[in-house]
């Protein structure tokens, strides 16, 4: 049943994000949406086993091929990229193909990029099954792979035909991976709607009990967020100082997570904390008042988030971190900081010695 639908414009045109249960049978949401007649359906180890065979259902007029990819963050690299253009290739799927990203963002990273870039880009569907690329990765057209040097190096801005979001499919998904998608679900709250942020207090028992009905009106809030700053900032432009709110405790849980080794923390469990640092900092320099940050703390531990450095990272490590963050420009480092609930601004002149003692204060002695 398709509940929600919201429209995204872009340079080259639009896309629609359907939100509802059940989607993969619904031929407005997928099978519509395919021009030609050649599909290529990219999933991974874990989710084939869960959604392939509605997902298949949905496409027996096309012909289908699948691509299986192992299942982790170090597969979105240019070997797995090459595994889905050799196929493409050697089937000589034609420029009117379209591909189908069934996974969480590691997927829909690396299916986006190889649309974007077989015979100069074909369509590609993205169909989210994790909680973050329900509300922030499938959204806004950012597609990339990994090289050795760092994550997220090579890429391309390029939107999707379509993103099909159905809730049902976080049903099956580890306790870790849906806290560390709803970390993303409060930041786009904190950033930019405080009304969200207070319905999010009021309902975080049934979002932690995954209810369907609570959880379409929140990531249905979350898209409608993410679609106003990328539909503002489509290319994340160093002037228009928008998509980069985005990255709202993402400095932070950037260095957590390289200074702990990638994999140890969750990208949403390290931009939790990350959040928590950017909260006091904001208080710490007067942009922001004592409640909030209480607020902010309160429904963090209530979600179940450590809001403590684990032995091993040391405030010296992570400062060292944040300054090779790619958001450094011209030297500086910009922050991205609360100076209300519900209001993200960019401070560019942060004093190290602020930082600094905002991190010593997380720090396991
Ligand atoms: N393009 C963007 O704008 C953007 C934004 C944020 C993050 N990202 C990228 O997204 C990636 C992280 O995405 P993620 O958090 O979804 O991780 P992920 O894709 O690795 O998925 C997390 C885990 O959940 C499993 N899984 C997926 N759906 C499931 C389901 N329904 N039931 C059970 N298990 C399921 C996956 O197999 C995996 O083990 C990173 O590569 C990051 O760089 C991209």
């Amino acid at each position: 049943m398709i509940e929600q639908k919201l429209n995204i414009t872009h340079r080259t045109g639009s896309y629609t994000i359907f939100i509802g249960e059940n989607l993969f049978g619904i031929k407005e949401a997928l099978a519509q949406q395919i021009a030609g007649s050649h599909v290529c359906v990219v999933t991974n180890e874990t989710v084939k086993p869960l959604y392939l065979d509605a997902c298949l259902t949905a496409l027996t007029q096309f012909e289908v091929e699948v691509v299986v990819l192992p299942d982790g963050e170090q597969y979105k690299n240019f070997t797995y990229y090459n595994q889905v253009m050799n196929l493409l290739c050697e089937k000589h799927y034609p420029r009117d193909s379209t591909l189908i990203a069934l996974g969480g963002g590691v997927i829909g990273d690396l299916t986006g990029f190889a649309a974007a870039t077989y015979q100069r880009g074909v369509a590609y569907i993205q169909v989210p099954t994790t909680l973050l690329s329900q509300v922030d990765s499938s959204i806004g057209g950012k597609t990339a792979i990994n090289h050795a040097v760092g994550k997220n190096l090579i890429g391309a801005f390029y939107p999707p035909q379509v993103v099909l979001i159905d809730v049902t499919t976080l049903a099956t998904l580890s306790q870790r991976e849906y806290l560390s998608g709803l970390a993303e679900l409060i930041k786009a709250a904190l950033i930019a709607d405080a009304e969200f942020f207070i319905w999010i207090e009021q309902h975080i028992d049934a979002l932690l009990k995954r209810d369907v009905t609570i959880l379409k009106q929140a990531i249905m809030r979350a898209c409608q967020i993410k679609q106003t700053i990328v539909m503002r900032d489509e290319l994340e432009t160093m002037h228009n100082h928008c998509r980069i709110l985005l990255n709202f405790g993402h400095t932070f849980g950037h260095a957590i997570e390289q200074v702990l080794g990638y994999g140890e923390w969750l990208h949403g469990e390290a931009v939790a904390l990350g959040m928590h640092m950017a909260t006091c900092l904001s208080q710490d320099l007067g942009l922001l008042d004592q409640t909030s940050v209480q607020r902010v703390y309160a429904l963090l531990e209530r979600a179940g988030y450590a809001l403590q450095l684990p032995v091993g990272a040391s405030s010296a490590n992570l400062i060292q971190r944040m300054r090779h963050d790619k958001k450094v420009y011209s030297n500086c480092l910009n922050l991205i900081l609360l100076q209300r609930i519900g209001t993200a601004v960019v401070k560019s002149d942060v004093p190290m010695l602020a930082l600094q003692s905002v991190l010593e204060r997380y720090s396991a002695h």
